[in-house]
């Protein structure tokens, strides 16, 4: 079966030229990046040359971009490493919208239990954090305020700029998570103004366990692992060098290729979403529909439980994914869709469809064909009499 896959929010498949380069790296790029010899420096070099591109991809300066273990770690770093460095200030509180991925919201959640004081921003219903709700949330002793660029979800994209400006006016420093943007739209640390950024390579067909934060250079942040002075004391342990040079070659590749391929995704998308709207009634498109990155959308389907809906179409050769997680059987709405205020059922019955560089027209119309015919069987069987 030729299969479809709508997951590039999940992740990417790696590009084969990031594998051909992680390969070389892996065999000849052996030496410790600490070691004064050769072999050494030779993979020392390799890590600046990626550095170098990570930083051109953000519009940074590569001093400043340090590589960690993936967007998870760089969302720890920025949160964790920021409130400790600021606590002995007596800046003790924390902030973030309240559709952050996990790896933020449960930073927040454990500096909470440990005194912080935090705050979940509201976003309206497309899902956008408004800078006036920031405004009245910030106080004297807000340390960090963490607001993501794109959501994972729904695909919004945030006011960076105007919440950082905010967020400086007080004193407080700001972070975005750009793991969703990074690759996909523009993204620069100038023109959004933040004090820190988080990329992670698998979502822009690089290797997964690699990502990078950058971090405004003279900002203090402490650690999480100590040990050597790899990264400029920042993050200890030797480099994972075969994962970060792949991320090098992975930016530099979507550096070269977004405003091509971002237009060719979005009209992909944009193609995708009409032919559902169009051809299944009762759907509809959660989100901000202008201010989105191209490859994403959203779709409630009513009265069909969104899990069944994607087990159906993997067995139809189609990979997409739900907002909600599904643990131990129970079936959590959204957080994202929850706090865009919608009801429990709609925020359990949507489904993303994240798009990426293989993808066809010819696929988006197969999705489009095999849709609506699966909506009603599995709404026929939601209607039919529970048997006891
Ligand atoms: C918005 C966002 N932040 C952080 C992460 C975590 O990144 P990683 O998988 O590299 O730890 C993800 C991955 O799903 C994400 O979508």
């Amino acid at each position: 079966m030729q299969r479809v896959y709508l997951d590039h929010n999940a992740t990417t498949p790696i590009l084969p030229e990031v594998v051909d380069r992680m390969t070389a790296a892996l065999r000849d790029e052996f030496g410790n990046p600490s070691s004064v010899h050769h072999f050494g420096q030779q993979a020392k070099a390799a890590i600046d040359e990626a550095r170098t591109s990570v930083a051109a991809l953000l519009g940074a300066d590569p001093s400043e971009v340090l590589f960690t273990s993936g967007g998870t770690e760089s969302d720890n770093i920025a949160i964790r490493g920021a409130a400790e460095a600021l606590e002995p200030a007596g800046r003790r509180h924390l902030i973030a919208s309240a559709i952050e991925h996990e790896a933020v919201l449960n930073t927040l959640k454990a500096l909470g239990k440990r005194g912080w004081r935090t705050t979940l921003l509201p976003v309206d219903q497309s899902g956008i954090t408004s800078p006036g709700v920031l405004r009245d949330a910030l106080a004297d002793d807000t340390a960090l305020v963490s607001v993501m660029h794109a959501n994972n979800e729904i695909g919004t994209i945030q006011p960076i700029a105007a919440l950082a400006r905010l967020a400086r006016e007080r004193g407080a420093l700001f972070h975005t998570d750009a793991v969703q943007s990074a690759g996909k739209i523009p993204v620069s640390v100038k023109t959004m103004d933040v004090d820190m950024l988080s990329i992670s390579a698998h979502k822009f067909y690089g290797p997964k366990g690699v990502g990078a934060l950058w971090i405004r250079r003279g900002l203090r942040v402490l650690p999480l692992l100590t040990g050597g002075r790899q990264e400029r004391s920042r993050r200890a342990g030797t480099e994972n060098v075969a994962g970060i040079v792949g991320m090098g070659v992975a930016a530099r590749i979507a550096r070269g290729k977004m405003a091509e391929e971002g237009a060719r995704l979005s009209a992909l998308r944009d193609r995708l979403e009409a032919g559902i709207l169009a051809a299944v009634p009762g759907t509809a498109v959660n989100g901000a529909p202008e201010s989105r990155v191209p490859n994403t959308t959203n779709i409630s389907f009513d009265r069909v439980e969104a899990e069944s809906l994607l087990i159906a179409l993997d067995l139809g050769g189609i990979a997409v994914s739900t907002g909600s997680a599904c643990s131990s059987g129970t079936l959590e709405p959204s957080h994202v869709l929850k706090a865009m205020g919608f009801n429990a059922h709609r925020a359990q019955n949507s489904i993303r469809f994240s798009l990426g560089a293989a993808n066809t027209e010819a696929e988006i119309d197969r999705v489009i064909a095999v849709l609506p015919g699966i909506v009603d069987k599995l709404r026929s069987l939601t209607r039919a009499p529970v048997r006891a």
